[in-house]
């Protein structure tokens, strides 16, 4: 089968969350299973001209913006075994930063139907379009308006994945007609709860669903979690599941990762301590075998730090020392800000996104707080846990998935249910219980490490979904 992957991010030419680390990911892992993959983003200005320099032009056309005709370019390179495509358009594209700006719509409006343009040009007929949240939500929908009865373009099939179901592309009734092109007399594709949404549609559109994981397929059905979209979900459930997210085990590896102070296994892992050491000492902590908390997250509310404010002072009483990477919202950044100065050598904190010092993090921390709200999926647990770091997580979405609490025996990590600073604080109590008993901390890194964290599995359940859509 022939796949075309398609999100508004992709490791390694541009990433700003987890869901860059997903289309830099799985399409790999679908190829080494005898599959065709290619992956289609935006040209963004950030991507850096080692990058561009690979790069090769294959034509320009233009694309239809509602009324307006676009220049678009397409380029092409290859990374790894992948082919990637690249739209340009400088407008639309050549900006300081990858979203956030007053016309996102228009700007994955043209993206969207650049997508399905390039494909009379390209060598690449895909069996499957695999759309990646809201920014390439349009697609299945103008693929079904638009497309699918043209030459070239039957038969395809469109899958769309959730990566986080409260962004959606929300926007007012006018933009349909003027930025979409969407004739009114298919408004109730995108119609929902008085607005246009972007994400709805793709819901209505696409052949299959997809999320992240097995747990928020679920939960995304329930008013706490779906952000408005429950209703339209539980009507569609028939075409709705949930596949675990894997990591890149060759580029997450203690074994060979050259961003860390010492490289380790699951059989031998002495070369954590000197990451643990080389870590205090580049974020200026104070030395000592007190464990380390890491937290290596976007500062927004459902990443859950209003637990971790509720409880901050209580657990770096508790002698715990924190490592902390990560930027977004300014009351979360500020509060850091204040105890990183009121815990010095206690509380280090990093503002920003610094990929190499998040693998530092990953590999000198013991312990790696994730006490999210809501999760569709989490990397973050998973990578910790590659490195021999006991995640401490909320049970929702895929942290409840992939980490088991101990329990004082056999699981690879920490949880607790309600969300409740109490809650965590147990958690965090019984992690530094047993961080206290040397060997039964060694026999709960080793378990945490030899999971299986690759796309191997989920990559299997990704081709049985295509298969089957293509025998429809
Ligand atoms: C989003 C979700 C995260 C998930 C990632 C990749 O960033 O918030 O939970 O792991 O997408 O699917």
């Amino acid at each position: 089968m022939k796949i075309l992957f398609t999100a508004s991010e992709a490791v390694p030419y541009a990433a700003s969350g987890g869901l860059a680390d997903v289309v830099g990911s799985l399409p790999k892992a679908i190829q080494a299973a005898g599959h065709e993959c290619c992956v289609v983003i935006p040209l963004y200005k950030s991507i850096s001209p080692e990058l561009r320099e690979k790069m090769t032009f294959v034509k320009n056309i233009t694309v239809d913006v509602s009324w307006r005709k676009q220049y678009c370019g397409i380029f092409e390179a290859e990374w790894g075994d992948i082919t990637y495509y690249f739209i340009d358009n400088e407008y639309y594209f050549s900006r300081d930063g990858l979203y956030g700006f007053y016309d996102d719509c228009e700007r994955f409006v043209f993206f969207d139907r650049a997508v399905l343009e390039m494909l009379r040009y390209i060598d690449f007929k895909p069996d499957v379009i695999h759309c990646n949240d809201w920014q390439t939500a349009l697609i299945p929908v103008y693929y079904n308006i638009y497309y699918k009865y043209q030459q070239g373009y039957d038969g395809i099939k469109n899958v769309f994945t959730i990566h986080n179901i409260e962004y959606q592309g929300k926007y007012g009734k006018e933009i349909l007609n003027e930025v979409m092109g969407i004739p009114m007399y298919n408004a109730n594709i995108l119609e929902y709860d008085g607005y246009i949404n972007m994400m709805k549609g793709a819901i209505e559109s696409a052949d299959m669903i997809t999320t992240v994981s097995p747990s928020y397929a679920w939960e995304i059905l329930d008013p706490w979690y779906a952000h408005g979209l429950d209703r339209i979900l539980v009507t569609k459930q028939y075409k709705l599941k949930g596949i675990l997210n894997g990591i890149d085990t060759e580029i997450y590896s203690p074994e060979k990762d050259t961003a860390i102070a010492g490289n380790y296994t699951a059989d031998d892992f002495s070369g954590k301590a000197a990451c643990k050491k080389a870590l205090i000492e580049e974020m200026g902590l104070e030395p000592g075998d007190e464990p380390i908390i890491g937290i290596v997250t976007r500062f927004v509310n459902h990443k859950g730090i209003d637990l971790i404010r509720c409880a901050m002072e209580e657990i770096i009483g508790m002698g715990i020392k924190f490592a902390v990477l990560g930027s977004g919202e300014r009351i979360y950044e500020e509060f850091f800000r204040e105890m990183a100065a009121r815990y010095k050598g206690r509380v280090a904190l990093t503002l920003g996104f610094v990929p190499e010092l998040s693998r530092r993090i990953y590999a000198g921390s013991d312990m790696f707080l994730m006490p999210s709200q809501s999760e569709p999926c989490g990397l973050a647990q998973l990578i910790a846990m590659r490195y021999g770091t006991a995640p401490i997580v909320r049970e929702t979405g895929g942290l409840r998935d992939t980490v088991r609490d101990n329990g004082g025996i056999d699981g690879n990590g920490y949880t607790f249910k309600t969300y409740n600073a109490n809650d965590m604080l147990d958690a965090i109590r019984r992690a530094k219980r047993d961080y206290d008993n040397k060997s039964a901390w060694s026999e709960l890194m080793k378990r945490a490490m030899n999971c299986d964290y690759s796309w191997k599995a989920s990559a299997e359940l990704y081709i049985e979904t295509y298969k089957e859509l293509k025998e429809q």
